[in-house]
C-alpha cells in the first residue's frame, strides 16, 4: 500500500510537486474530511489504515492544550507583557494515546531557535536537531496576512526570558510536526509554505479560548494573591468541575519542605502554581477543536499537596498589560 502510494506520488508530483515528508509518507491527494467520519481520536477504529489520517488524529491523539501562569517574562523593557486577568498560552500537543510523546517530528519544519531537548529523543544517542536561525516564525504569518493574528499572539503567547516567536517557533517544530493532521500533505497539491503554522496556531488559539483558567478560578474564589495561599485540591476540584476532567497542575518554585512553612514535612512537591494542561480525544481532525475532555495520566501534579502549601501570585508590578 505504501508502495502503491508512493508511486502515484511521484507520478503526480510531475503535475502537483507531492512532497512525501510527513509522518506517514501519504500522498496529499484526496484529504476531503468533510466527506468522511470524525471518527474519536484513540478510539478503536482512528488508526492510519482505517482512517485518513490527515482528517482523524491517529499519531497524537491525546490532545493536549496547555497554559502557563507567569508573574514576570524577563522583557518587559521591550513591551513583551502579560495580560490582565488571564493566563497565557503554551501550547497544544500531540501526546501518544498511553501518555508517552514524541518531538521534533519533521526536521525539515524545524524553526526553533533553541531546540529543548537538543535532539529528538533528548539523548545523546537522538537525531540532533538544528538551532534554526532564519527569520523568526512570526514573520510567517505576513504571507498570509494574519496581522491581527500576530497582534493577539503577542499579547496572550508569551514566552518568558526569549522573544515571543522564539517560543512559537518552538511550540510549532517540537509539538505540531508530531501530528498527523497537520502534515503538509493534508493541504493538497496547492499547498502553500507554512499554511500548516498558520493553521496550528489558529487550532491551538481556539482550544486556548474555550478554556478560560483565571475566570474559572476566580469564579470559585481562586485569585492570584501574594498574602493568601492555597490547596492543591481546591484547584483541581475547580479545574476538573469547568473542564471536564482532571488537568495536569504544575509548579515551580522551591519545594514545600524547603520552605519555613513546610519545614520537617515529608511533602515535597513544589509551591509555586504554574501550569495547566487540559487533555482531550478529539473527533475528527484536532483544527476542529470538537474536544472530549479526558483526565490526565497518573502525572497529576509535581505541586505539593499540603493544605495551604499552593502560591498562585499575583504578577510583578510592570509585568502586566492592560488587554482590552
Ligand atoms: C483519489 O481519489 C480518486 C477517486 O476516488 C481515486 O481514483 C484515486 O485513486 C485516489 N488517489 C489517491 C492517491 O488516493
Ligand atoms: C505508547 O504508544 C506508542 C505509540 O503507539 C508506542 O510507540 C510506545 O511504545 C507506547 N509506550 C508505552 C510505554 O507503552
Ligand atoms: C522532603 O521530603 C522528601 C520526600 O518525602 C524527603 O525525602 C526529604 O527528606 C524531605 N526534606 C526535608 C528537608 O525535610
Ligand atoms: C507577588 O509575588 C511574586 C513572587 O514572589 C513576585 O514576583 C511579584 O512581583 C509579586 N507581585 C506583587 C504585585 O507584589
Amino acid at each position: 500500500m505504501a508502495r502503491t502510494a508512493l508511486l502515484l506520488g511521484l507520478v503526480a508530483s510531475i503535475f502537483f510537486q507531492t512532497a512525501l515528508a510527513g509522518l506517514y509518507g501519504e500522498s496529499n491527494l484526496n484529504h476531503t474530511c468533510a466527506i468522511v467520519k470524525n471518527e474519536l481520536s484513540c478510539s478503536a477504529n482512528a488508526v492510519p489504515g482505517l482512517v485518513d489520517s490527515c482528517c482523524v488524529e491517529t499519531f497524537g491523539g491525546l490532545v493536549l492544550a496547555t497554559q502557563f501562569w507567569s508573574t514576570w517574562t524577563g522583557l518587559e523593557s521591550e513591551g513583551q507583557l502579560l495580560p490582565k486577568n488571564s493566563w497565557t498560552l503554551h501550547g497544544l500537543w500531540p501526546d501518544f494515546c498511553n501518555g508517552s510523546y514524541t518531538q521534533y517530528c519533521d526536521l525539515s519544519r524545524q524553526y526553533d531557535p533553541e531546540p529543548s531537548p537538543k535532539t529528538t529523543t533528548g539523548t545523546p544517542s537522538g537525531t540532533p536537531v538544528p538551532p534554526y536561525t532564519g527569520p523568526g516564525i512570526g514573520t510567517f504569518l505576513a504571507t498570509f496576512g494574519k496581522f491581527d493574528l500576530l497582534a493577539w499572539m503577542n499579547k496572550y503567547w508569551i514566552a518568558q526570558a526569549q522573544p515571543n516567536q522564539d517560543f512559537w517557533g518552538h511550540e510549532f517544530s517540537k509539538h505540531a510536526t508530531c501530528f498527523s493532521t497537520f502534515d503538509t500533505e493534508c493541504y493538497g497539491p496547492s499547498y502553500q509554505p507554512h499554511e500548516e503554522v498558520v493553521d496550528f496556531f489558529t487550532t491551538a488559539i481556539t482550544f486556548f479560548q474555550r478554556l478560560p483558567t483565571f475566570a474559572w478560578l476566580a469564579a470559585d474564589g481562586i485569585r492570584p494573591s501574594n498574602t493568601t495561599s492555597y490547596t492543591l485540591s481546591k484547584i483541581q476540584a475547580s479545574l476538573t468541575a469547568h473542564h471536564g476532567g482532571l488537568p495536569f497542575v504544575g509548579c515551580t518554585g522551591p519545594r514545600y519542605n524547603a520552605t519555613a512553612a513546610g519545614k520537617g514535612s515529608l511533602d515535597n512537591g513544589f509551591t509555586q502554581f504554574s501550569e495547566v494542561w487540559y487533555y482531550y480525544h478529539v473527533a475528527g481532525r484536532p483544527q476542529r477543536a470538537d474536544g472530549v475532555p479526558v483526565d490526565t495520566g497518573s502525572y497529576r501534579t509535581n505541586c505539593a499537596k499540603a493544605e495551604g502549601a499552593v502560591w498562585y501570585y499575583q504578577r510583578a508590578r510592570g509585568s502586566e498589560t492592560c488587554v482590552r
